[in-house]
């Protein structure tokens, strides 16, 4: 949706996607394709498309992540449900090489989940992350997700749902 919503941590900052920023945010999504359930090559009419589709959606906020004034990667809070105060984290991704160093992952997920919490209302935030994608299991173990479950995707591909609860 064609949100407002920001938020800072010590280090990068969140901001809303904008339009010229898709490029980056395609070309990255499709060298880590295989870390996202759909993992087509997404060309840039279908870029173009899916974010048309995004600014109509109301319950989908996708970010930006900037560090040190440069545009690293992206990262979303969707399917937000007020009323049971729920909502979905994904899409996130980060370029090491743009931002010269790894770990932001995790100050990135603690951000945005402090804005669903904070601007949001909502107490419980879910993701699911393939079994075999440790880099981003340690990310979310150590911004305070808890495993879940484990199942299979259609492909039998291993995933582990992952819970985020405020207290
Ligand atoms: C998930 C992601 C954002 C994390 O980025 P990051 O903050 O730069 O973190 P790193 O990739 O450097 O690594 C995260 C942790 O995994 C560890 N790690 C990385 N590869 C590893 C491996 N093969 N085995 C064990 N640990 C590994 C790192 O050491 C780090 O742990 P630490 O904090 O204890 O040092 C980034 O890896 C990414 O963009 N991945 C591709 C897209 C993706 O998978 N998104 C998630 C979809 S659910």
């Amino acid at each position: 949706m064609d949100h407002s919503l920001f938020g800072r941590g010590d280090r990068i900052s969140l901001y809303p996607m904008k339009m010229e920023e898709l490029e980056k945010m395609r070309i990255l999504r499709n060298r880590n394709r295989h870390s996202f359930v759909t993992s087509k090559e997404i060309t840039r009419d279908g870029q173009r498309r899916w974010y048309e589709n995004y600014l109509n959606r109301e319950n989908d906020y996708l970010f930006s992540v900037y560090y040190q004034g440069n545009w690293v990667g992206a990262v979303s809070i969707y399917n937000v449900d007020p009323k049971q105060s729920m909502a979905e984290f994904g899409r996130l991704m980060i370029d090491k090489e743009l931002a010269g160093t790894g770990g932001l992952g995790i100050e990135t997920t603690k951000v945005v989940c402090q804005i669903a919490v904070q601007q949001l209302g909502i107490q419980t935030i879910e993701l699911e992350v393939y079994a075999d994608n440790i880099p981003a299991q340690i990310t979310y173990l150590k911004s305070g997700f808890i495993p879940e479950e484990l199942f299979f995707d259609g492909e039998g591909r291993r995933m582990l749902r992952m819970k985020y609860q405020q207290t």
